[in-house]
């Protein structure tokens, strides 16, 4: 039997005018998560939006929705996200001094904790956090923009940190993932595929429909 792969399009890809427009369009077209970018301008070299978008697109957002926090330090807008309505809240390894707390801080405020690992970012980061963890995010690309070309190392990361957790823990992979991509990451272990390009071209949700169902047929017959 093939496992289900969970599909989070980033609305990073989608028209910014039209938030809520475009979240109902793939979720329509087949998404299981709604994945959020959110980017402070140093942490990462780029600026998107913060809480009260975050809780604008909340009503809009039919299932899971999955903040990736790009911003540093990260402790004191945590509980601004939470009440924004976040279901799953991840932070970068670099986000701030004391991982092990931010984690615990996201599950005192009900919601799931996530860790981000940058493409340059160890496995063994993970360590002493892991039973904490509900979901590992792995940046297959430098974090701040969409439509940049795979690295793939990310696989063999997926692969290492499928063993170091086990089968509880979500990982989820977040950058170039494409039909031609993601086969190698499934079958590495990844539970959760993140696609702004691959999913938002075309601009129209029958083109989304074709993108959303494109990545799952590349993945269809993965059965480890
Ligand atoms: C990059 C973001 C990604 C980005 C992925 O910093 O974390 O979520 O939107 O975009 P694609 O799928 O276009 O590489
Ligand atoms: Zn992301």
């Amino acid at each position: 039997m093939s496992r289900p792969i969970i599909i989070a399009p980033s609305i990073l890809s989608s028209d910014f005018s039209r938030l809520a427009d475009e979240i109902k369009a793939v979720q329509n077209a087949g998404a299981d998560w709604i994945h959020a970018d959110v980017m402070d301008g140093h942490y990462v070299p780029n600026l998107t939006f913060g809480p009260p978008v975050v809780k604008a697109i909340r009503p809009h957002v039919k299932g899971v929705l999955d903040v990736h926090l790009m911003i540093a330090p990260v402790d004191p807008y945590l509980q601004a996200f939470a009440d924004a309505g976040s279901d799953i809240i991840s932070v970068h390894v670099e986000s701030g001094p004391h991982l092990h707390r931010s984690l615990q801080a996201i599950r005192a405020m009900g919601k799931k904790a996530g860790v981000v690992l940058n493409p340059s970012t160890h496995e063994s980061a993970l360590y002493y956090v892991k039973d904490i963890v509900d979901l590992v995010l792995v940046m297959s690309v430098n974090p701040g923009f969409g439509g940049q070309a795979f690295i793939p190392q990310a696989v063999e990361k997926v692969r290492n940190i499928r063993a170091m957790v086990g089968p509880n823990v979500i990982i989820e992979v977040d950058g170039g993932v494409t039909p031609e991509t993601a086969p190698a990451l499934v079958r590495a272990g990844a539970d959760a595929l993140v696609a702004g390009a691959a999913v938002f071209k075309g601009g129209n949700e029958d083109a989304y429909r074709k993108n959303i169902t494109a990545i799952r047929q590349s993945v269809s017959t993965i059965t480890v």
